[in-house]
């Protein structure tokens, strides 16, 4: 079943915390795990350490799961962050976002010593936009028709995210819509990435190049881990 290897992974994850560490917690399901096994670790080893939550959804878990909640104002260098992917090559490059989290996601990881991704083998691809995988990109509202233009012209098709159990757009944590944008397989996904970076009105995109560290893929049974080879 997929929530054990979810687990499994999530579990691997959290051995990388230390005392006096600062965690970057991420979004999503896989996360969730590393975030109550987080609460588990500090109250059965009474450790010091302190989560910046990449989300709301992350920020409840946290307090429920009893992780003491920073911000990167008080610590703007973050020791190891622990988040989920929705898409990951050999590269160790991702697609994120499909929890809607990924500008804040991108922005603790940039500011991580160490960042570990945990997922389920089924993650794990040859490249990026592979099975039809969307790429999901924050978008500010007033920008969304010009947005929406310049995807198509850079040779995506966009479609706004809508809402679940609420009629029209996602807004992000951020106040944000989002576009999930196909492009079939990407070739070249950090030119890509600059390439919509570059349209005024994005946010942020759901491109995560040359930012994660370790991967811990889990199945049923095993969990593997993949390090990136060069920083
Ligand atoms: C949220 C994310 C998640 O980490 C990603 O969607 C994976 O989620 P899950 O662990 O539930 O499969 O990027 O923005």
């Amino acid at each position: 079943m997929a929530q054990v290897a979810k687990k499994k992974a999530a579990l691997e994850a959290v051995k990388h915390v230390k005392d006096n560490f600062i965690v970057g917690l991420g979004s999503g399901s896989t996360t969730a795990f590393a975030i109550e096994a987080l609460g588990e670790r500090i109250k059965q080893e009474n450790l010091h350490v302190m989560g910046v939550p990449t989300s709301y959804q992350a920020f409840l878990l946290a307090v429920e799961s009893g992780v003491p909640i920073t911000t990167l104002e008080e610590h703007p260098v973050v020791d190891v962050t622990i988040d989920g992917a929705d898409q990951i090559t050999p590269e160790l490059h991702l697609i994120k976002g499909m929890g809607a989290a990924l500008a804040r996601e991108k922005i603790v990881a940039s500011a991580s010593k160490l960042n570990v991704i945990v997922a389920d083998k089924q993650k794990r691809v040859r490249v990026l936009g592979e099975g039809n995988q969307v790429v999901p990109i924050e978008v500010l509202p007033f920008a969304i028709s010009l947005v929406k233009r310049k995807i198509v012209d850079v040779g995506g098709v966009p479609v706004l995210r809508e809402g679940k159990g609420k009629l029209g757009p996602v807004i992000t944590d951020n106040g944000n819509a989002l576009f999930d944008a196909s492009f079939g397989e990407i070739g070249n996904p950090a030119e890509l990435d600059v390439r919509l970076k570059m349209i005024p009105g994005v946010v942020e995109t759901g491109f995560f190049i040359g930012l994660t560290d370790i991967v811990y893929l889990g199945t049923d049974s095993s969990v593997e881990k993949i390090e990136r080879l060069s920083k």
